[in-house]
């Protein structure tokens, strides 16, 4: 038999096809096995897994949670759970009587101490950040939640978006933000203790067309989480950009709770009992996605199709959402003509 032989070269060929077949039949299974085993960690995470306890950050022991947005929607929770885990609570929002409803109401039901502080976020007045500091100097603080928070009222294409309103987002979603964090920093950092909550949103990893400044701003979020918290963790400080899906709320305009979409309560329930736990958002570091079905979400986005794949994704819901708020204005607009 010779090289030429075709009985040879059919062997040989046979020989390279089958060499190729379970080459790719170990990559294939390597490829499933990795899937299944960052699901199951997903699992064990968001149903297994405790979080880190909140009397490491000074629960019980007259430490303070400074809350921003508390007065509303989410940052309201967290104003009421972290106070029912006996933190003492400061609070600063834009509405002087809702945050005095609820320090009313928090004092009465979890007896613990509170301040308050209205500011519009918006203006980004000097004298609001300097009074900040003058409060904030004289408290023992262990939790910061960064929620604050403003949005495009509708979705729109940046051209088109008011000045204004970009300002906004900027001065309240990244200039506040900063701010605040850096005068609460100053005093954990002689403590060597301490945690940091961000409100983040899936719009900062997914960028979402007709929101862009908003994304663009959780985008920020989200990369300056990961870097602060690459500084601060062996100073004992924990960041943790929360990344989140829909929750019922005047933000996101929904009402009604439902399977992907929770209160308030329940989702920040689960945040604060999953410290330090990554859930589903085990890419990118310090970054939490505790809520079982937004950890689920977050998982399929990052393990599934390709990024244009949800980008485009998103352009399509937001034109679909923006369609919708288009014609709800026109129909508020002939009816208050009409009266
Ligand atoms: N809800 C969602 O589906 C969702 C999804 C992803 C991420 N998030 C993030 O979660 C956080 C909370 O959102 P939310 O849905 O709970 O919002 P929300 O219900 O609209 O509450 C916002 C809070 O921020 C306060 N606030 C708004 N603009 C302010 C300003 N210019 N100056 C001072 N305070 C101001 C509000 O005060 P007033 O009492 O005066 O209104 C209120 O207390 C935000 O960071 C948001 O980006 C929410």
């Amino acid at each position: 038999m010779t090289l030429n032989d075709p009985f040879l070269q059919l062997l040989q060929e046979s020989q390279i096809i089958t060499a190729t077949v379970v080459v790719f039949t170990i990559i294939g299974a390597l490829f499933i096995l990795l899937k299944t085993l960052s699901f199951l960690k997903l699992i064990v995470d968001v149903f297994v897994l405790p979080g880190k306890n909140l009397k490491d950050f000074g629960a019980g022991s007259g430490s303070w949670a400074v809350v921003t947005g508390a007065s509303d929607g989410i940052g309201r929770e967290y104003a009421m759970q972290l106070a029912a885990a006996k933190f003492n609570i400061f609070m600063i929002s834009r509405t002087a009587s809702k945050l005095k409803a609820l320090r009313d109401e928090i004092e009465n039901k979890y007896k613990v101490d509170t301040k308050m502080y209205a500011m519009d976020f918006t203006k980004g007045d000097k004298r609001d950040y300097e009074n900040l500091k003058d409060i904030i100097e004289e408290l023992d603080v262990g939790v910061l939640v960064n929620n604050v928070a403003t949005n495009h009222e509708i979705p729109t294409p940046f051209y088109l978006e008011d000045d204004e309103i970009i300002h906004n987002i900027v001065e309240v979603n990244i200039a506040g933000l900063l701010k605040v964090t850096k005068i609460v920093l100053s005093k954990m950092l002689p403590k060597n203790r301490g945690l940091i909550i961000n409100g983040g949103s899936f719009a900062g990893t997914v960028p979402s067309a007709y929101l862009s400044v908003y994304s663009g701003s959780k985008a920020f979020m989200n990369t300056w989480s990961q870097a602060i918290g690459a500084e601060l963790k062996s100073k004992g400080i924990i960041v943790e950009n929360v990344n989140t899906y829909f929750v019922v709320s005047s933000m996101s305009k929904i009402r009604k709770p439902s399977f992907l979409i929770p209160l308030p309560g329940p989702y920040v329930k689960s945040v604060l009992s999953k410290i330090g736990i990554p859930g589903g958002a085990s890419f990118y570091p310090f970054n939490s996605n505790p809520y079982p079905s937004h950890a689920l979400i977050n998982w399929i986005i990052s393990n599934t199709f390709s990024w244009s794949f949800w980008v485009n994704y998103t352009l399509g819901q937001q034109e679909n959402i923006r369609k919708r708020a288009l014609r709800k204005r026109e129909r508020e607009k002939e009816a208050a003509k009409s009266q």
